[in-house]
């Protein structure tokens, strides 16, 4: 590689982001660049000419493998729409100055649907204009909703973290007084998309029988059946949980969060904040049936419990990473690094191509024959899907009996280094 590579971060972070970082780090100086630019708050960053050498802030192969393991974006993110290419040149003409002065070869965007979609418009400028750059996405998001890969990094380690906390909670109702009712709801992220949601079903196994419903957004939810369902259950059984997803909506497709009223933020793509069901739900359980109930809101835990990542989720992070420097450095453009998966017994998997056109703000929903006819819990080939990506684990380096992170000092920062 005889010119610099550019990396940046976008859209909500996961468990592992920081390992496809390293991964991209890693093979831009194996491969001989001279720099490796960090955008600081992705391409909203950049235009700001917010930018780090990275060299300066990964000093050693322990620095790599910390980074590996520290969760939430090291470079910082954003969640910024370009313009359309034909609406405002002005902001590409920045872009590209930038990206000249830099001498940059490649440049990569660690991201999801959205921020693939800055991937496809500076890639068609480029060609447009004749410029020489490459860009080449990695694809990154818990919610597991890009389309073309058979999954992202950063779902794995979430669905583990989901998993896990699922089945605690569920022993922690187990304990609960003697002849009380309790009903505990869930909720968890994952947007339009219920695999995460889904996962919370791999609790399930021979010391915990794994949530009572599970609910995602796929399926239209109605209130009045749910309660109905509940006090069914409550006939059997005293203690209950439920998962839900933060994006269930009923079938006119007003989310549940909405009722609550907790927010009513819209974001750059115009997704709404969806937070505040599970709080709802637990109060019409309160009113209409009568018992305690309880909402636990997995939130930003979801995605940001590095210290129980998935190791296949660690190490797929990585090579995706890695991936998209060498497709990048051959002449690809345009493009999303996927995850093939080769095998499940044992389970392994390999790196493909797309074009990013085909990726770029789309969004791949549960399949309907993997939930069940009523709409309340997953099937098995869901399940047996989900369960090879949360193997293993990826042990932190411990510190004062903490995980240890590797940090920016915090702050916009300066204009370049
Ligand atoms: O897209 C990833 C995600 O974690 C979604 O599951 C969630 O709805 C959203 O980001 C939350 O984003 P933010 O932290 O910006 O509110």
């Amino acid at each position: 590689m005889k010119g610099n590579v550019i990396v940046g971060q976008s859209g909500g972070p996961t468990a592992v982001i920081n390992s496809s970082l390293a991964g991209v780090y890693r093979t831009a100086i194996d491969r001989g660049a001279k720099k490796v630019y960090g955008m600081r708050f992705g391409i909203q960053g950049l235009l700001d000419e917010q930018y780090v050498d990275l060299s300066k802030h990964i000093k050693n192969d322990l620095d790599v493998e910390i980074l590996k393991r520290t969760p939430s974006a090291f470079l910082g993110t954003c969640r910024y729409k370009l313009p359309d290419i034909h609406e405002n040149q002005d902001i590409y003409v920045k872009i590209f100055e930038i990206l000249d002065k830099l001498n940059i070869e490649c440049f990569i965007y660690i991201g999801g649907n959205d921020s693939m979609d800055t991937i496809k418009k500076l890639s068609d400028y480029a060609i447009l204009m004749g410029k020489s750059q490459k860009f080449v996405g990695v694809p990154k998001t818990i919610d597991n909703d890009l389309a073309l890969t058979d999954h992202t990094p950063g779902y794995g380690s979430a669905a583990k973290y989901i998993a896990t906390s699922t089945k605690e909670v569920i022993r922690d109702g187990l304990g609960f007084s003697y002849k009380k009712k309790l009903v505990t709801i869930i909720e968890i992220m994952g947007r339009n998309a219920g695999w995460l949601t889904g996962a919370s079903a791999l609790s399930r196994g021979e010391d915990c029988d794994g949530p009572d419903l599970i609910y995602l957004p796929e399926v239209p939810f109605e209130i009045d059946r749910f309660v109905d369902r509940v006090r069914k259950l409550l006939e059997k059984k005293d203690v209950i949980v439920v998962a839900i997803s933060e994006g269930i909506r009923t079938a006119e497709g007003k989310y549940i969060s909405e009722f609550s009223a907790a927010t009513d933020y819209v974001d750059a793509f115009g997704h709404k904040q969806l937070t505040g069901s599970a709080s709802y739900l637990a109060n019409v359980i309160n009113q209409q049936v009568g018992c305690k109930a309880r909402a636990v809101e997995f939130s930003t835990l979801q995605r940001s419990a590095a210290h129980l990542a998935s190791r296949v989720d660690v190490n797929e992070a990585f090579m995706v990473g890695g991936a998209a420097v060498k497709a990048a450095d051959e002449g690809d453009t345009g493009r999303m690094v996927v995850i093939d998966r080769v095998s499940d017994d044992p389970y392994q998997s390999a790196t493909g191509i797309y074009d990013v056109h085909k990726i770029a703000n789309g969004e791949k929903l549960v399949p309907r024959e993997w939930i069940n006819k009523e709409g309340t819990y997953v099937t098995e080939e869901f399940i047996d899907y989900v369960r090879p990506l949360i193997q293993g684990d990826s042990p932190c380096v411990m510190v004062g009996g903490i995980p240890r992170h590797l940090y920016m000092s915090s702050g916009r920062g300066k204009k370049g280094e």
